[in-house]
């Protein structure tokens, strides 16, 4: 038997989703999801097919950025319940067969954190240096994340008449990651969570973390900031044998190969790619696929340890700051028109069946393509339902509303009064009443059904998450037609960002006489002819999944 590497790494074939214990479950009905509804959940979410669980910040933090502002790296929100429960849920997901993977917020703390009280409280206290300090901002300071809502990246503290970094609120002032001690406190943290049995790290705002320009040059401590990326990772490899590093690096490609570690693939192990999802937008947008095969032809190749993580959505606005303002405008023009839809002039707080107008074609042919895609996929809890946002709340808060478990009272997230509930639920055609697991569990004709048939077919084809990409060439624009293969086989997979039915003519390589497609969606069976020569059928917004089977090959259709 051939021994390969794909089990030990893991998150190559994952199927990662992402959870806000606050807005999943509320198991004490005080208007607060928590650890023991979500290990209630842990069925439901491994029926589903789930492999690895993403839990957001849950640690004590005064929420001025919904959990992203922690108090205590150590501890559990006590509204979410305790240590012990955590301890609980990430045993029981264990059980079912799923890892846990947890946010590292390393780049700031709370303003509340006892490292920041004692920093701001006298220009001599020994945590001083756990933040930076400045006598007055710099000449040339990097732009704020939150425009509209902060000014500047730097605050003067009265007390001691400086002004402190912050890149996101002013209520989360940036660690030095310069001070060794900082860099200690932060592996020391990672040790903790890995002895509870986590299996590795979502990292936040991983540039901001190494940023480390203009933060006291006189030290140089860091010969290079990657080098302490590499050193988070040499220790999470000492400490763990399957930890891994899921980096948000929102940056073009190019950069961030060299937060894989180059050709030493020593850094994160995986990083989301935002290029393909903004030019997945955009080709939504136009009804044309191109912006989108372009993305995905222009993804540099990985050395095997490194992996991208596809995504449609995610807990934050929709950023598609890396498309041209032009471009941006189109996607704005078509799914986000209205001013409270978008936020920061770069992004859109809807969710994706909203922006689509609920059309289940398109709706159902992006998560094909979610799944279909090479890397890892990853979901925003939710979204195999088809849930959409409330707008009423304003941001990108918009889509983090309560997970919709029945057509019942609070959508049977909590039985708390709804005005004590964490987030309000949509009252729109999105509703409970419209949109919940416990019905799409029962209807064999549901998103939540179709979802769990994609995961099913994304973990039967191994190529998707180790095989190379290829974009198949033919002469239908709004369709993208690739091809993944590896040591395991091939399949090729065809989306339709058209209206229009499409006939699409593909010249496959490398097949020979006997050479058929078998349609993993749905039956069906397909001859290919001569020189790889195939003709293939879509319905508007379809989507199709073909294994490529030679003669003899005993891989199931
Ligand atoms: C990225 C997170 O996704 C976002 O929600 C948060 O506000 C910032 N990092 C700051 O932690």
């Amino acid at each position: 038997m051939r021994i390969t590497d794909t089990s030990d790494l893991w998150w190559k074939s994952a199927v990662i989703y992402c959870v806000d214990i606050k807005t999943f479950l509320d198991w004490n009905d005080d208007g607060v999801g928590d650890f023991e509804g979500l290990a209630h959940r842990m069925d439901y979410l491994h029926e589903l097919g789930v492999t690895c669980l993403w839990l957001m910040p849950f640690y004590p933090s005064p929420n001025r950025d919904d959990g992203y502002d922690i108090s205590d790296f150590y501890s559990v929100d006590p509204r979410l319940g305790d240590l012990g429960d955590a301890v609980e849920v990430i045993r029981t997901a264990r059980d079912r067969g799923m890892r846990v993977i947890i946010d590292l917020v390393v780049n700031h703390t709370s303003v509340k954190h006892p490292w920041f009280v004692a920093s701001r409280s006298s220009k001599t206290n020994k945590y001083r240096d756990f933040y930076v300090w400045r006598d007055s901002p710099p000449k040339h300071s990097e732009p704020v994340s939150f425009p509209g809502e902060e000014t500047s990246v730097w605050q003067l503290d009265k007390k001691t008449n400086q002004y402190y970094l912050h890149s996101f609120y002013k209520e989360q002032p940036d660690l030095n990651v310069v001070n060794p001690k900082v860099r200690d406190e932060m592996v020391k943290i990672m040790g903790f969570w890995l002895e509870l049995g986590i299996s590795g790290f979502r990292v936040d705002a991983v540039p901001f973390i190494l940023d480390t320009e203009g933060v006291l040059p006189e030290e140089g401590v860091l010969d290079h900031p990657l080098d302490f990326l590499r050193s988070l990772r040499e220790f999470l490899g000492r400490r763990s044998g399957e930890g891994m590093l899921l980096g948000e690096v929102n940056l073009p490609h190019k950069d961030q190969l060299r937060y894989f570690g180059g050709d030493d693939a020593d850094g994160l192990t995986m990083q989301f790619d935002f290029i393909a999802m903004e030019n997945m937008y955009l080709s939504l947008a136009r009804s044309d696929a191109r912006p989108l095969a372009r993305a995905l032809k222009a993804r540099p190749p990985l050395p095997v340890e490194a992996q991208w993580a596809n995504f449609v959505r995610n807990h934050d606005e929709l950023t598609l700051d890396k498309l041209s303002e032009s471009e941006r405008q189109e996607v704005f023009d078509a799914f986000g028109p209205e001013e409270n839809m978008r936020a920061y002039n770069r992004g859109i707080v809807r969710r994706l069946p909203t922006m689509l107008g609920g059309d289940p074609r398109r709706i159902r042919m992006v998560y094909s393509l979610l799944f279909s895609l090479p890397g890892t996929p990853v979901l925003f809890y939710g979204e195999e339902l088809g849930m959409g946002e409330n707008l009423n709340i304003g941001g990108r808060m918009s889509v983090r509303t309560p997970m919709q478990w029945a057509p019942t009272r609070n959508g049977g997230f909590s039985n708390a009064p709804a005005s004590r509930l964490v987030a309000p639920i949509p009252d729109d055609g999105y509703s409970p009443e419209h949109i919940n697991a416990s019905e799409q569990r029962h209807d064999p004709d549901s998103l939540l059904h179709f979802v769990r048939k994609l995961i099913e077919r994304n973990r039967a084809s191994v190529e998707i998450g180790w095989g190379d990409l290829e974009i198949l060439e033919h002469p239908v624009p709004a369709v993208l037609a690739h091809a993944v293969s590896g040591a395991e086989g091939r399949m090729i997979a065809l989306h339709n960002f058209g209206s229009n039915p499409a006939t699409v003519d593909l010249e496959l390589r490398d097949t020979v006489d006997g050479t058929i497609l078998v349609d993993l969606l749905v039956e069906g069976t397909v001859a290919v002819g001569p020189r790889g020569a195939v003709q293939l059928l879509l319905d508007g917004y379809g989507c199709r999944w073909l294994r490529v089977l030679d003669p003899g090959d005993k891989r199931l259709g």
